[in-house]
């Protein structure tokens, strides 16, 4: 009977890969290069489309900007393996790096993929492209042995860059999508199915942890470690199976509706840094909060942040508030910025995106196995 016990408990902690995550900043953006990103983000509303040209995809993702902070972990590729920093991104699906085929200077500030110095690399061949809100690349496709920690995905599809703009200064080199296979535009299965279909986990799930601080943030895979979390994990179903999306039921300040009135939609992603709304609706809470605008920010008085209140997002009759020290961004002159962002585009559906700045306060289940997203009081 001990015996059992202590095997259950190896297992139980075999099974847990933990990725460690560093938070690193982003400069903000100068007023002119901030809007130079909501004219992308105008042009490119979260619509996905085929080319007519065969063999090549275009793919757009929500409002990405990786503005601010993000989170990056390392992956490498190929044998011998080469080292890169990547966004475990749950708002796309593919993984891509930079690669020695992309000649630009906009690729030399980061560590770029040698295939022709990986025994195992396998040449694909098919070109696609992919648009996010402050960049796009466009790459060729190709297959490798890729590791996260003690995970070995072989024979894994990925893009290997061969322009892109948009990524230069960026504390990363590349993006690792763990969205469903529905958004995948390498037309190559996704790392997290790869890895599930060769029995790589043991449960069909992955977990963030985002910290405040630089260091202590995780990215857990096949199981969820509970000292990350208190409480219970409250689950929610999504909306389709093929994205992670669910339903909002409202959002509200002081107990008043202030948007989402007879529910909306929310994208749950691990690879935006803010929260974004419409823009009608987050101007609405701008003014509830009295915030001024200068450039293309608001900000309040640093002294007020304590007083203003805290903005409720409800998702499956669970309140889910986000402190104004969690929307407030303090900068070098003192003044506090909100980090809440307007989608130019109106969508015919009531869409938020709850990038890290809910992340960090609550801890996230994404169940491959349900199709549903578990949140949980982060520690
Ligand atoms: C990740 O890669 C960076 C850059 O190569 C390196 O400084 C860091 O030590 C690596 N971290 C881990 C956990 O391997
Ligand atoms: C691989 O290709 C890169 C870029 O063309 C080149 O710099 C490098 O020397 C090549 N490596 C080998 C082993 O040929
Ligand atoms: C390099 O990036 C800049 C801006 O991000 C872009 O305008 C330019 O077209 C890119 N160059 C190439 C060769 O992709
Ligand atoms: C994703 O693909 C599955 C299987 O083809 C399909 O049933 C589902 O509706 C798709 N989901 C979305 C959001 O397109």
């Amino acid at each position: 009977m001990k015996w059992l016990v202590l095997l259950g408990l190896v297992a139980f902690s075999d099974c847990i890969v933990n990725i460690p995550l560093r938070r690193v900043k982003i400069m903000r953006k100068t007023r002119s290069e901030k809007n130079m990103l909501n004219k992308f983000l105008k042009e490119h509303a979260y619509r996905l489309y085929q080319t007519s040209s065969p063999g090549s995809n275009i793919a757009t993702h929500p409002l990405r900007n990786f503005q601010d902070m993000v989170y990056v972990g390392n992956i490498t590729i190929g044998t011998p393996p080469q080292e890169f920093q990547v966004v475990f991104d749950t708002g796309s699906s593919d993984l891509w790096v930079p690669s020695v085929f992309c000649t630009s200077p906009n690729c030399s500030s980061h560590v770029m993929f040698r295939h022709n110095e990986s025994s195992t690399y396998q040449p694909i061949r098919q070109i696609f492209s992919i648009e996010y809100g402050r960049g796009r690349m466009k790459g060729v496709v190709g297959r490798d042995t890729v590791r996260i920690g003690d995970l070995v995905s072989t024979d894994q599809p990925l893009g290997l860059s061969m322009e892109q703009s948009g990524f230069e200064g960026m504390p990363f080199d590349g993006v690792l999508g763990l969205n469903y296979p529905n958004l995948s535009f390498t037309g190559g299965i996704p790392i997290f199915d790869n890895l599930k279909n060769h029995g790589a986990i043991s449960e069909p799930v992955f977990a963030f942890y985002l910290s405040n601080k630089p260091e202590g943030s995780v990215v857990m895979f096949g199981g969820v470690d509970k000292s990350y979390y208190q409480g219970a994990v409250n689950w929610v179903p999504l909306i389709k199976v093929g994205d992670w999306r669910v339903h909002m039921d409202r959002i509200s300040m002081e107990g008043q509706i202030v948007a989402c009135y007879s529910g909306c939609e929310a994208l749950v992603d691990t690879g935006e840094s803010s929260i974004i709304g419409p823009r009608r609706l987050v101007n609405k809470i701008l003014r509830f909060l009295g915030a001024k605008p200068r450039g293309s920010e608001h900000y309040v008085s640093c002294s007020a942040v304590n007083t203003l209140p805290s903005i409720d997002f409800t998702i499956n009759g669970i309140n889910y508030p986000v402190p104004a020290q969690a929307y407030t961004i303090k900068d070098s002159s003192g003044v506090c910025y909100i980090n809440l962002e307007a989608d130019p585009e109106s969508t015919s559906v009531e869409t938020w995106i709850l990038g890290d700045v809910f992340l960090r306060l609550y801890f996230s289940v994404f169940d491959r196995g349900n199709d549903r997203i578990g949140l949980a009081q982060a520690v």
